[in-house]
């Protein structure tokens, strides 16, 4: 099917072009409208060519899925559609509406004028998944806006209103009404202009040289080398600019077109392209079509006041959501609202919100001590103790109340959902939804999906996570569902390490240096040392074959359960989240390393990392192969959106996928014999070995890498 239609409206032409969703800028659509500019050049009827996006934007730019495969090369490609424009006999309008991003505004910049709707917004958010602007952008743009501006435009990535470019070269003109009607007319007084003489404006004649350019660029490089250490697009961004300022335009378009090819293939740019899709992806289900008809939710309730139940309260009323809060007692019920209206007092404060929007926010709060009042809630949640028996309680209490049709969620951390769900009469309205604290912040959301969880309930739950600003995952039911079972292996590996001879603060530091916000030990103080007490207790008893370290329990013994008590694995100061190294610590290890009979030795960074990333990788294969995640990229999702994994390096199965899964088998192997911790422990998932014996990746289906 055509993607580009022309109609002549007197002497112009109006091209418009692209597909649902985005109009990118795929292979067919670029021949399609090279053909269709061609045509009109050569129509000597023609005075003048507008070119107008569908489906009511401009254009989102290059078509990402073509990148690193010979589609986005093969003619013609975008920069020869943009030359054909640029070199055009007869005026060429952009008329643009929407959004407006990447290879469509480069688009827009080699017409001849542009013309933009008040609401659209423009962008070239190449950055943002590790490239630069590769078909003109960094040459064109800052000829005509200046470089300062092109400079926070590129390398900000953002979408900015059309609306802030009014009076620069970049927009003739902002249309408050039928865009295309008077891009038309516009259109057809520059062909009549033309005709009469008049040169046409391209941004390739204009110069973007200057007296402060210098200074500007050495601004731009300092700033991004200690913001964006890791990443290498921006600096590249900045010596593209600087060759629009520098150099002619051709030899610009040249340095840009090399600078762009060599980071497409960084695994920089890989791993955020594999991002971008993956976090669409994680959205889909592969077995409940997108036609699934949604319930409506309109009202919601919460069960539990405590950390949890209010920062779901205050995500449900950013979003607008009318909110039930039911407590078991007053003073329980007060503590949740006040910490409720503290985060939105202190959104006032910072200036996020005003005073009003933040009345308003709060009375869509209704806190209650009566089950009577959740009778209307469209979906309720239950963020109660983590305790069977108290859930099961609050279960029957709502299958009393709940209306007919209404969804009834878990906030369960590691109960099973099914077991839940049977305490109901109506196990097919049961869902887990595990929010990440603090829940009003956090973007992740576990959705999981028990047995017999209807498929329109996990749909709705679904759309309710973009409602909320949220990712969402679905995970199926398993002990600590996706992330929080691989954080086991995770920090038992960094135990093991603690015995042979690593110290906490030298196993966070490698782990920060690969990328994560937090090493293992910074983030057990933080959530809390008990919880991981807990667990292991619990373990002790079901699975008294698992082998952990006994150092955390000598830990927690000392009651230092992490920063909430003053000292965990750090030294913690009033009024100071700063870790500081701990001398009880340090002790403590050296004794339980003694009474152990092991000799410490010195582990470095690399095999720090690699025991740590391959053991969250590990036990991804299982989680994979057993079906509780769908697809590896959604355990990526995971890992980058609830646990600080760098995003650079995509997540865990995307960084095993770039180092290889042949070479990540071959050091797990190295690992196991290692005469310390679990033998089994480094045992390949049976998934993952498969794998890498067949020169397979995790990603290699599933979101586009
Ligand atoms: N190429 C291919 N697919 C794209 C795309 C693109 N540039 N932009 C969006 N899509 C797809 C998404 O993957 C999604 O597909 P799906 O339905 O199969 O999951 C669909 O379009 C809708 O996207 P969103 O779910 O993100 O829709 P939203 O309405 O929330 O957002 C958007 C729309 C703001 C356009 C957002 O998709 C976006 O930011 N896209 C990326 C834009 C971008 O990075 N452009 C630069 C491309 S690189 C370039 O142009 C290189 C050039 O300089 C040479
Ligand atoms: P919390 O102890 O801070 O809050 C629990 C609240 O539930 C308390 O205010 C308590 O008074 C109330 N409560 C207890 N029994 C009740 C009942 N029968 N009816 C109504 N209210 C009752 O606990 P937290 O941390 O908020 O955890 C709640 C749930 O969220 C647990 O299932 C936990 O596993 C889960 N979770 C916790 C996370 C965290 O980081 N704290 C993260 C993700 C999930």
């Amino acid at each position: 099917m055509s993607t580009v239609t022309s109609i002549r409206e007197g002497a112009v032409t109006v091209i418009r072009f692209g597909e649902p969703p985005v109009n990118s800028l795929g292979r067919q659509t670029r021949a399609e409208l090279a053909a269709a500019i061609a045509g009109a050049i050569q129509d000597p009827a023609v005075s003048a060519i507008v070119l107008a996006g569908n489906n009511g934007l401009f254009s989102a730019g290059a078509d990402i899925r073509e990148f690193g495969t010979p589609a986005m090369l093969a003619a013609p490609n975008l920069a020869d559609l943009i030359s054909l424009v640029e070199s055009s006999p007869k005026p060429v309008i952009a008329a643009i509406d929407g959004t407006c991003l990447g290879g469509g505004l480069e688009l827009s910049l080699g017409c001849h004028y542009r013309l933009a709707s008040t609401t659209a917004k423009l962008g070239l958010p190449e950055v943002k998944i590790g490239l630069l602007p590769g078909a003109g952008g960094t040459q064109r743009l800052p000829r005509l806006i200046g470089v300062e501006n092109a400079l926070n435009v590129i390398l900000g990535g953002e979408p900015v209103p059309a609306k802030l470019f009014a009076g620069t070269p970049l927009l003739s003109q902002l249309v408050d009404g039928d865009l295309l009607a008077a891009a038309v007319s516009f259109a057809a007084a520059r062909g009549t202009d033309h005709q009469a003489g008049k040169r046409l404006p391209r941004a390739r004649d204009r110069s973007a040289a200057g007296p402060h350019v210098e200074p500007l660029l050495i601004f731009a490089r300092n700033t991004v080398r200690a913001a964006y250490a890791a990443y290498p697009a921006p600096l590249k961004c900045i010596d593209a600019i600087e060759a629009a300022a520098t150099k002619s335009f051709d030899e610009g378009l040249a340095v840009e077109r090399s600078l762009f090819i060599e980071l497409m293939f960084t695994p920089v740019s890989k791993a955020l392209r594999h991002a971008f899709f993956a976090e669409r992806a994680a959205a889909k289900l592969a077995d409940v079509p997108e036609s699934t008809p949604l319930r409506d939710l309109k009202t919601a309730a919460v069960i539990g006041a405590g950390t949890m139940g209010s920062g779901i309260a205050l995500t449900f009323l950013s979003a607008g959501i009318p909110v039930v809060l039911l407590e078991t007692g007053a003073d329980a019920l007060e503590r949740g609202v006040s910490r409720v209206k503290d985060v939105i007092e202190g959104q006032v404060k910072k200036g996020r919100l005003t005073p009003e929007a933040a009345h308003a926010r709060f009375g869509l709060l209704k806190p209650t001590l009566e089950y009577a009042d959740l009778s209307k809630a469209d979906i309720i949640i239950e963020a109660v103790f983590e305790d069977m028996a108290v859930k099961k309680d609050v279960f029957l209490a709502i299958d009393q109340v709940a209306k007919s049709g209404a969804i009834l969620a878990t906030n369960t951390s590691t109960l099973n959902v099914d077991a839940i769900a049977a305490i109901t009469s109506r196990p097919a309205e049961v869902i887990g939804t595990h929010f990440f604290s603090p829940a009003n912040i956090m973007k992740l959301l576990e959705v999981v999906r028990g047995r017999e969880t209807a498929p329109d309930v996990l749909a709705t739950t679904m759309r309710l996570a973009k409602t909320l600003r949220k990712t969402a995952v679905v995970s199926g039911v398993c002990d600590g569902f996706i992330g929080n079972r691989m954080i086991e292996q995770y920090v038992r590996q960094a135990l093991f390490m603690v015995d042979e001879g690593a110290s906490p603060s030298e196993i966070d530091a490698a782990m920060e240096a690969f990328g994560f916000a937090m090493g293992p030990f910074r983030m057990s103080d933080l959530a809390g040392n008990d919880i991981g007490w807990h667990i292991r207790q619990r373990r002790a008893i079901e699975r008294p074959d698992v082998v952990y370290s006994k150092v955390a329990d000598r830990l927690c013994e000392l009651g230092r359960f992490g920063q909430k008590t003053g000292g965990g694995w750090y030294d913690y100061r009033k009024g100071d989240r700063n870790a500081y190294p701990s001398a009880v610590v340090d002790d403590l290890i050296i004794q339980h390393r003694n009474a152990n009979g092991m000799v410490a030795r010195k582990i470095d960074a690399r095999e720090i990392v690699d025991r740590l990333v391959y053991a969250l990788v590990n036990e991804a294969a299982l989680i994979l192969e057993e079906g509780i995640a769908q697809r590896a990229s959604d355990i990526d999702i995971v890992y980058l959106t609830g646990y600080g994994f760098p995003v650079y390096r995509g997540g865990p199965m995307c960084y095993a996928d770039e180092v290889g899964l042949y070479a990540v088998v071959q050091r797990m192997n190295e690992f196991s014999r290692n005469p310390h911790g679990d033998p089994s422990f480094w045992t390949p998932a049976p998934l993952l070995a498969r794998l890498a014996a067949s020169s397979g990746a995790f990603n290699s289906t599933g979101a586009r890498s």
